[in-house]
C-alpha cells in the first residue's frame, strides 16, 4: 500500500495547490466576487473564519486609524533616520517596526489580558489599578505622552462610537472606561489610549460575536494576536515615511549636540 511520507511543516490557513489560492478554504475569486475587504482577509488568515461585517469593518477601522501618527513618534522617527541613512525600504520599515512594544503600540495584547482578567474576576477599577501598582506594573492601555483628560484621543472616541453603535455588547470597553475614570482621578495623562481601546473592544468582539468559543478566546488572548493589528496598520505609515524621505532627498540625519545633555 501507499506509505505517507512524514511532513516537516503543518499549515492550516492557506493552500495554493489548486487552481487558485485559498484563504481558510475560501477561494480568492470568491473574495473578490463578494466584494470582501482587507478585514475579511485578516479574519480568514488570522482567525481562520469569516466574521460578520461589523467585525471586519471594526478591524478595518483599527487599521485605518493606526496607520500613522505623524513623524515624531518612535516608529516613524526610526524609519525616517534609517531612510536618511540611505537604507532600502524593508530596512527602513523594520527599523520603525522594531520600536513597537510594551510602551509604543504593542500594549494591545497585555491590555486585553489584564482587562479581561480583572473584569472576569469582578475586580473594581480601584482594586485592579491599585493591585497593578502594588505589583509595580503600569496598566497597559492607559497613559499617553500627549493625550490628556481634556484632550482625548480622537481614535479612541471613533472606535468607541463604532462599537457602541454596532457591537451587541461593549462590557469590556465599558470596564476599561471605568478604569480610565479612576486613573484620570489620579493624573490627567492617564487616559485610555488607542492600545487600550482596541484591546478592550477586541475582547467585546470575540465574546459578543458568537463566533468564538471561550477556549478560542483564551487562546487568541494568550498567544497575543492583537498587537498584529498595530504592526500591520503602522507598516502603512512607515512605508509612507520611507517614500517621503526619499522623495525629499533628505541627507544623513545627525542629532544636534545642543539637544543632548552631556554629563558625568
Ligand atoms: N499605569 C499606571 N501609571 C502610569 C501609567 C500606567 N499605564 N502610565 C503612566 N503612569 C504614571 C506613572 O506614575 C509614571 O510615573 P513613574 O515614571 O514614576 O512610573 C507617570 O505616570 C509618568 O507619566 P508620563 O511621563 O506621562 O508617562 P510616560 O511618558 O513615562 O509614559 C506611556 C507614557 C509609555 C504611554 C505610559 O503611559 C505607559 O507605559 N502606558 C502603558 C503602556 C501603553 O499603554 N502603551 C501604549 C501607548 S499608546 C500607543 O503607543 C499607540
Ligand atoms: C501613536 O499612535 O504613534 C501614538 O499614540 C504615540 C504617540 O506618542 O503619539
Amino acid at each position: 500500500g501507499k506509505v505517507r511520507a512524514p511532513t516537516h511543516i503543518i499549515s492550516t490557513i492557506s493552500d495554493d495547490r489548486g487552481e487558485e489560492p485559498m484563504y481558510a478554504g475560501v477561494p480568492m475569486s470568491s473574495i473578490v466576487e463578494q466584494g470582501l475587504g482587507v478585514g475579511d482577509v485578516i479574519s480568514l488568515l488570522w482567525f481562520k473564519r469569516s466574521l460578520p461585517r461589523y467585525c471586519t469593518r471594526f478591524i478595518e477601522i483599527c487599521v485605518m486609524l493606526c496607520a500613522d501618527h505623524g513623524p515624531c513618534v518612535s516608529g516613524a522617527h526610526n524609519t525616517i533616520v534609517t531612510a536618511r541613512a540611505g537604507k532600502d525600504l524593508v530596512s527602513s520599515l523594520v527599523s520603525g517596526l522594531l520600536t513597537i512594544g510594551p510602551r509604543f503600540g504593542g500594549a494591545i495584547d497585555d491590555a486585553a489580558r489584564y482587562f479581561k482578567d480583572a473584569y472576569d474576576k469582578g475586580l473594581t477599577p480601584y482594586e485592579f489599578v491599585e493591585s497593578m501598582k502594588k505589583k509595580g506594573i503600569r496598566v497597559p492601555g492607559i497613559g499617553h505622552r500627549i493625550k490628556r483628560g481634556d484632550n482625548r484621543d480622537k481614535r479612541v472616541e471613533l472606535l468607541q462610537l463604532f462599537a457602541r453603535t454596532n457591537f451587541p455588547s461593549v462590557k469590556y470597553m465599558e470596564y476599561a472606561v471605568e478604569v480610565e475614570t479612576y486613573t484620570l482621578s489620579k493624573a490627567n495623562n492617564l487616559v485610555l489610549n488607542v492600545d487600550g481601546a482596541i484591546g478592550s473592544l477586541f475582547l467585546d468582539l470575540l465574546a459578543g460575536s458568537g463566533m468564538f468559543t471561550k477556549q478560542e478566546i483564551d487562546e487568541i488572548v494568550g498567544i497575543g494576536y492583537l498587537n498584529g493589528l498595530f504592526v500591520l496598520a503602522r507598516s502603512i505609515g512607515l512605508i509612507g515615511h520611507t517614500f517621503d524621505q526619499k522623495r525629499l532627498k533628505q541627507p544623513l540625519y545627525r542629532h544636534p549636540w545642543e539637544d543632548v545633555l552631556y554629563t558625568k
